[in-house]
């Protein structure tokens, strides 16, 4: 935002009725109903004038709104029109219909979307909402690991900025880091910026795996002894974690993938107690689909994406403001890497 925050909320009360509403939080229930568990009736009275208003604006400008799993409810629940991981995202980003695509996520998923869609307006609810892992590597990065290990190919992940994109040979996430390293064709991969999802494929992979030693900072908060009293204070506990962990925390866990992965893995399991090794928003996104299952602690909240708010992405719809762009040659290179993970994931069946 380039405008002081209490501007942004005077002028949206000029043109927007947003103070609580009880009988508008009951006119608007069935939305509420996704979100029950996990947020009370009275946020839910401050929520729903907001999510009115998004929704109605989005329909005028014909917007779609991309949210991330580790949206809050609110959110998650309220706005977006296509919620999932990473890999989710870039692939609607490239599909869908529409001129205007608000990314409620962080800035390099922003930047993917218009990497993928340059003809469409593509706006950040907060530009400062960035990621540890994109922070952590530039192009020049890249360019000392191709020195160090000549004709190794780059496989970055998708949280990376633009140019590391456009330095790179091709991205990937982490639903399907594995079967791309798997599917290069050298032995030598260099995997960039994320140290711990490198270490991870490498245990599961036959490649030579060199790193960069960047990392997210929610998932190294983790520790083996952790997940061992998460455990001992919680029998029956099932653990998941996101592969962005440590590999001796995912050594601990029962189960480790993408943020869509875990999101499978409690669908398909229905475990009675489960305990997510990752962002606190995911399980609370998903606790009203699986009632059956006991979600419990601990909460490492992401502090970029908890920078994204209804009220900012009011903001940003009502004034088009937080344009992102990406220099056309930059994007050119960087589409080329995003577009054949897509292709390779989608030859893969992922
Ligand atoms: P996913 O691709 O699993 O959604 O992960 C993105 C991310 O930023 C996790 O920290
Ligand atoms: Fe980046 Fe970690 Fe936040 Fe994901 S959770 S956006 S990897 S800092």
């Amino acid at each position: 935002m380039n405008i002081h925050a209490s501007t942004i909320t005077q002028t949206l009360a000029e043109h927007y009725d947003l103070s609580p509403n009880l009988a508008l939080a009951e006119e608007m229930k069935d939305t509420y109903a996704r979100m029950a568990r996990v947020v009370s009736p009275a946020d839910w009275a401050m929520h729903a004038p907001y999510v009115k208003a998004i929704n109605e604006l989005k329909a005028k400008r014909n917007a779609v709104i991309l949210g991330h799993n580790y949206m809050t409810p609110d959110i998650y629940h309220g706005v977006s029109d296509f919620v999932g991981d990473s890999l989710q995202l870039a692939i609607k980003a490239a599909e869908v219909e529409a001129d205007v695509i608000v990314q409620a996520g962080v800035h390099f998923m922003a930047e993917t979307s218009k990497i993928l869609s340059p003809d469409k307006i593509v706006l950040m609810p907060d530009m400062q909402a960035g990621c540890s892992l994109a922070e952590s590597i530039t192009a020049e990065g890249i360019e000392e690991m191709r020195a160090k290990y000549p004709g190794a190919p780059v496989v970055s992940y998708v949280n990376t900025t633009a140019e590391v994109k456009a330095a790179s040979d091709i991205c990937c996430t982490s639903s399907n880091a594995l079967r791309i390293v798997n599917a290069m064709e050298q032995d030598t991969v260099i995997m960039t910026p994320d140290q711990y999802l490198a270490q991870n494929v490498a245990n599961e992979s036959h490649k030579n795996i060199v790193y960069w030693p960047g990392s997210c900072i929610v998932h190294e908060q983790f520790t083996p002894q952790d997940l061992r009293d998460y455990r001992a204070y919680n029998p029956g506990v099932r653990l998941i974690a996101h592969p962005e962990c440590p590999p001796d925390v995912v050594a601990e866990a029962d189960f480790s993938g993408s943020t869509s992965g875990i999101l499978k893995y409690v669908t398909d399991e229905k475990p009675e107690k489960a305990l997510l090794i990752t962002e606190c928003s995911m399980a609370s996104n998903i606790s009203d689909q699986l009632p059956e299952v006991e979600f419990v602690g601990p909460c490492n909240m992401c502090p970029y994406m908890r920078k994204i708010t209804l009220e900012n992405i009011l903001w940003v719809l009502h004034s088009m403001e937080n344009q992102v762009e990406v220099d056309e040659e930059i994007a050119a290179k960087a589409r080329l890497s995003v577009q054949r993970m897509i292709d390779l994931s989608k030859k893969l069946g992922l």
